[in-house]
């Protein structure tokens, strides 16, 4: 049987703008967040709290925090790789953290400069401040479908990354299909392997569209149980560690997959598909979401 309601995280304004090359105002990234509560998005990716080195187009993020317009019951996210990050999002507001995990190792060192083994040390003293800040912890996991450096990921090493994730604290996992070749197939096995080690509703579907399977997994994951899926306004995005990877599926054509399967979400589609059109115009492209598109040249 189908969950009867779904959340939805928001990952545009973070996953869908990072990997953007031209400007983008503060103003007009307070404008997205703002539209997308206003549309009823509960969970919103923000930002990210990351070296401005390795990814420019987050440098705002702070800024971005001050700027929005706080809804009651929304939560606002940001990504965190280590304790500076960790602080400076705390600082800006963040209701939520995310730390992010890979479980290629190739991947892990060419986003995050480091090993997996690494990378989960340096989660460590993040869960503890967290806790004491009483800010949630989500966990990434990145490639869970496979890798641009390394091709072929197993779901037991998928598994195991998870279940460290899980015991160190973090509420929820979020398993990252970052370069979108998963199909359903591969989806269902892997969930069905990683439920062994984290309940299934402790887990998240996180799918790049690159192949274009992106609703079709969500729909086997949906059928394996799992309740939580990220995606991103208009399609937005990219991940700047994974050369060709397009944009996360697009918010606005889960909605409509959602709500054609009476699965509630307490999002209303054309207010999202406007914020969709919106921010396509901003930054002068085709809106990258099918719902969208036919929404609003009806
Ligand atoms: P590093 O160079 O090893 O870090 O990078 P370091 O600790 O050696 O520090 C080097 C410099 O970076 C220092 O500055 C630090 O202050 C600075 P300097 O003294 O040289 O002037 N620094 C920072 N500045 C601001 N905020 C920070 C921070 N940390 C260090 N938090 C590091 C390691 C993790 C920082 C770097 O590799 C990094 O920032 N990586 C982030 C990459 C990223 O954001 N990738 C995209 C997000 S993940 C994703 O998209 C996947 C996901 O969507 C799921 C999926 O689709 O798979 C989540
Ligand atoms: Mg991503």
């Amino acid at each position: 049987t189908l969950p009867r309601q779904v959340r939805l995280v928001e990952v545009g304004p973070r996953d869908g703008l990072q990997n953007e090359q031209q400007p983008i105002s503060v103003a007009d990234k307070i404008a997205l967040v703002d539209a997308l509560s206003a549309a009823g998005v509960s969970s919103i990716e923000v930002g990210s709290f990351v070296s401005p080195r390795w990814v420019p187009q987050m440098a705002g993020s702070a800024e971005v925090f001050a700027g929005i317009e706080r809804h009651a019951g929304v939560r606002y996210t940001a990504l965190t790789p280590n304790m500076q990050g960790f602080d400076a999002a705390a600082s800006a507001g963040a209701d939520e953290v995310a730390v992010f995990a890979a479980a290629s190792e190739a991947f892990s060192q060419r986003n995050i400069n480091c090993s997996i083994s690494e990378s989960l040390k340096r989660f460590e003293p993040i869960m503890t401040a967290a806790k004491t800040a009483g800010l949630p912890v989500r966990g990434y996991i990145s490639c869970v479908l496979g890798c641009p450096y390394e091709g072929t990921v197993s779901p037991a090493q998928v598994a195991a990354v998870a279940a460290e994730l899980h015991a160190m604290g973090c509420y929820e996992v979020s398993l990252g299909d970052t370069i979108g070749t998963g199909t359903a197939g591969d989806t269902r096995h892997l969930i069905e392997q990683v439920s062994r080690q984290v309940p299934r509703d402790r887990l998240a579907g996180h799918f790049h569209d690159t192949y274009g399977q992106a609703i079709a997994n969500i729909y086997a994951s949906l059928l394996e149980g799992v309740s939580v899926f990220d995606s991103s306004i208009a399609g937005l995005g990219g991940c700047p560690y994974a050369k060709g990877a397009s944009g996360n599926v697009a918010s606005e054509d889960v909605l409509y997959l959602l709500h054609g399967l009476g699965i509630s979400t307490g999002i209303d589609l054309p207010a999202l598909a406007a914020a969709g059109g919106h921010i396509s115009e901003v930054l002068q492209r085709p809106n990258g979401s099918r719902v969208g598109r036919a929404l609003l040249n009806k």
